[in-house]
Formats: structure tokens, C-alpha cells, sequence
């Protein structure tokens, strides 16, 4: 169709407040365009009216303007109803918006040292006024690096709550187009409105940007996007904090990496951290402390996310309440549910016997699991687990 594009950016422009009418008239054209043969713009037209759907739907009644420091950041104030920024030829949208503002997100575990360089951070930017009195800004960006599940993006959306700002989630694979040009112009876009707003723009998945693609302008191409990305990070305006994650640093450009005045490296968490994740977890229900510490010990090495997992299938269990078997035999049909979820020393683990991993369970956390509460474990009396270990004892000696 002659000037569909033209047509295609009033039809997006025109559903950023839809109506039943205008959805009908889109839809028509749609069809009339398939029956033409010209499925492509058809199907750009359905794109865009699955997202205008989608829109519509997004818009919970709990969503609020920020109310962080807005009286000290530049910028105009981001709403729910604003229109968000969309690729020009496909008309996919670029970010999506999150007010995370009163949305209660809990704050994720991590060791002390990590707690306090976050609340610093946080700090900084409660006390933007303070800072510009004495000549220094907050810190204006930030790189969280980890593994995955380890709750990095948990920990972006906690930050833009604590500091009182809307998140622009930056949709790293809508603004990759295989269009030479095309990738740089959408990053333009993006911080070009994050600059107009008072937001935390988020760049999730960042290495995404780096990868190589099947373009024989690759090189040329990924040049371009990297001095995209740096140009538009060095002229960030001040109107929120930047925000980038990647599971992948190494494949990030170096010069991209250095451009992030603060990195956070998100480690995996601790049995402390890990223990914490089961309680949160089993919330409305209170786990015994035996349980969540035996869970936390047998998921050494694993994230935050597959600690979740796990710990979800045992709470419907609970919750069911159809239980007879012990908690151990419980972990192991889960175990054997979720083989794919779990490392292979756990599996190892749990296919031991019993009165091996009594023994186990007492070497890794010593005293802290009581005679009695070690027996529940495992529907076993206490007089029964302290000969199992004494015996196991005694073999050792
Ligand atoms: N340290 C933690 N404390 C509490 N919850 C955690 C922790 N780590 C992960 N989780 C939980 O695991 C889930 C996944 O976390 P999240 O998506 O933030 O991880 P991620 O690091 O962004 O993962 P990915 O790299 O796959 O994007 C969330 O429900 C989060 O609350
Ligand atoms: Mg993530």
C-alpha cells in the first residue's frame, strides 16, 4: 500500500487512546490489507492493536505518578497514560513503563556489605538537594552484573521504588532491527525520552546489544551501536538514575562498561540469604526454621530464583496438606520432579540414605538443627538419629 507508513503512524498515534470504533476500523484495514496480499503492513496493523490491547490492560488502578524527588530532578513527571516511544517502521514499542512506587516490592537478600553499597546509592539520590548544595551530583549510572535468577532486575525496580522514581524498562530486543541504522536511531529514541522524564531508565539484558548478528554490515553496524550507547549515555540528562544488567560482562564493550560510574557485582546467595528466600517464599505460611535451614543447606549454589521454585512446590504441598510422608521424602519427589532445576551434587545428595544424610545435615550445620527437629526431618525419633550418628561416627573413627 502506497504511504503505509504514513498511514501505519497515524493508526498508532490514533490507539494510544483507543475505542471500540477505532479498534474496528484498524481491524477492517487490517483485513482489507490481508486480502490484498499485502500480509506484511496487515500484520504490522495487528502488531500494533495486540499492543494497544496490551496497554490498556497494563494500566492497574495502583499505578500513580512518582512521588520521589521530584522537586529536585529535572524533567516533566511520567504518567501511566503517557504515550511511550515506538519504533518507527515496525511500531513496536521501544520501553515499557513501571511505577514500582507503591507496588510494596520487597527488598531482595544479600550480605551486609552488598545492603549497605545499595542503600548508598539510594541515599544519594533521597538527597539530591544536599548534594547539588555542596557542587556534586548523585551517582547517574549503574552496572548489575550475575548470574542468572540472582535477582538483579528484583533489585532495579526495589531501587527505583526506594528512590521514588517510574522505571522506563528500555525492551532491548525491540530496538535491535536488522535495518542498518536502525538499532542506533532506536537507542537515540529511548534515552531522548528518558531524558524528558523524571525516571530510572533500565537496561535490561544490555549484552544483547552486542551480539553478533547475520549482517554482512556486522562490524560497521556494532560500531555504530556501541557509539550509540556511549554517545547517549555521556549526555544522559539528570533526570533519574541509568540503570544496566547484563549476566554476560565479558561481552559487553569496555568502553561501554566504563561508562557505568557504579558496578554491583549480584552474587549468589548465601545459606543466610537462602534460608530468608524459603521463609519469604512460604509466606502466608510459617516454615520451621529446621526446614527452611535443611532446604537452604541442599540448594548450595543455586539462585535466588531456583530457591523460589523449589520452596514453591513444597508450600502447595503444605498448603494441601496432604503430607504423610517425611520432609526429606517430600524434597526428593520434588528433587525428582525438577531434575533439570537442580544441581547434580543435590540429586546426589538426596539419593543417599537417610542415616547418610543425617550425617550430612549435622556436619553442615553442626548444632544449629536440634536432635529432636532432625528426627521430624525425617519422621525418625531422636534416639533413633543419635545412634545413626554415632554409629556413622564410629565408622569414621
Ligand atoms: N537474593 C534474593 N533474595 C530474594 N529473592 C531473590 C533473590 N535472588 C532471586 N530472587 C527471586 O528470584 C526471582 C528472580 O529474580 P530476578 O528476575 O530479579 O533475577 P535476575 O537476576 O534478574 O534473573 P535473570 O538474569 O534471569 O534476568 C524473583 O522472584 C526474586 O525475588
Ligand atoms: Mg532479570
Amino acid at each position: 500500500m502506497e504511504h503505509f507508513s504514513i498511514v501505519h503512524a497515524i493508526c498508532r498515534l490514533a490507539l494510544t487512546s483507543p475505542n471500540e470504533a477505532l479498534t474496528h476500523q484498524v481491524e477492517r484495514l487490517a483485513e482489507a490489507l490481508a486480502g490484498d496480499g499485502d500480509l506484511k503492513s496487515a500484520q504490522q496493523l495487528k502488531q500494533i492493536l495486540r499492543s494497544a490491547a496490551r496497554g490498556q490492560d497494563m494500566t492497574p488502578r495502583r499505578l500513580v505518578p512518582s512521588r520521589g524527588p521530584t522537586h529536585v530532578v529535572a524533567g516533566e513527571v511520567l504518567l501511566p497514560t503517557t504515550v511511550l516511544p515506538a519504533d518507527r517502521e515496525s511500531g513496536v514499542r521501544l520501553v515499557d513503563a513501571v511505577f514500582p512506587v507503591e507496588s510494596g516490592l520487597a527488598r531482595p537478600f544479600f550480605p551486609p556489605h552488598l545492603d549497605r553499597a545499595v542503600q548508598m546509592l539510594v541515599d544519594e539520590w533521597r538527597h539530591v538537594a544536599k548534594l547539588r548544595a555542596v557542587g556534586e551530583e548523585p551517582s547517574m549510572s549503574c552496572l548489575l552484573t550475575g548470574a542468572p535468577g540472582t535477582g538483579k532486575t528484583t533489585l532495579a525496580l526495589w531501587l527505583a521504588q526506594q528512590i521514588g522514581l517510574p522505571v522506563l524498562i528500555a525492551r532491548v530486543d525491540a530496538m535491535m532491527s536488522s535495518f542498518l541504522g536502525t538499532t542506533s536511531r532506536n537507542i537515540s529514541q529511548v534515552f531522548t525520552f528518558a531524558n524528558r522524564f523524571q525516571c530510572v531508565l533500565l537496561l535490561d539484558e544490555l549484552d544483547s546489544l552486542a551480539k553478533v548478528r547475520d549482517d554482512s554490515n556486522e562490524v560497521g553496524e556494532i560500531k555504530r551501536v556501541v557509539n550509540a550507547l556511549l554517545q547517549n549515555m555521556d549526555s544522559r540528562a539528570s533526570t533519574g538514575i541509568t540503570l544496566g544488567i547484563t549476566n554476560h560482562p565479558q561481552l559487553l564493550d569496555p568502553a561501554v562498561w566504563r561508562r557505568f560510574s557504579v558496578q554491583i557485582e549480584v552474587p549468589l546467595p548465601t545459606q543466610e540469604a537462602r534460608e530468608a528466600i524459603v521463609r519469604r517464599t512460604f509466606e502466608p505460611l510459617v516454615v520451621a526454621p529446621s526446614v527452611a535451614m535443611l532446604i537452604a543447606a541442599l540448594l548450595e549454589g543455586s539462585a535466588g530464583s531456583e530457591v523460589r521454585s523449589i520452596v514453591a512446590l513444597f508450600k502447595k504441598r503444605e498448603a494441601m496438606n496432604t503430607q504423610t510422608q517425611s520432609v526429606i521424602d517430600v524434597l526428593r519427589e520434588i528433587a525428582a520432579l525438577n531434575s533439570g532445576r537442580l544441581s547434580a551434587e543435590v540429586k546426589l545428595l538426596l539419593r543417599r540414605e537417610d542415616q547418610d544424610l543425617v550425617r550430612w545435615v549435622r556436619k553442615t550445620l553442626g548444632n544449629r538443627i536440634g536432635l529432636v527437629e532432625l528426627g521430624t526431618l525425617f519422621n525418625k525419633s531422636k534416639s533413633t538419629v543419635a545412634r545413626w550418628l554415632e554409629e556413622s561416627e564410629a565408622r569414621e573413627v
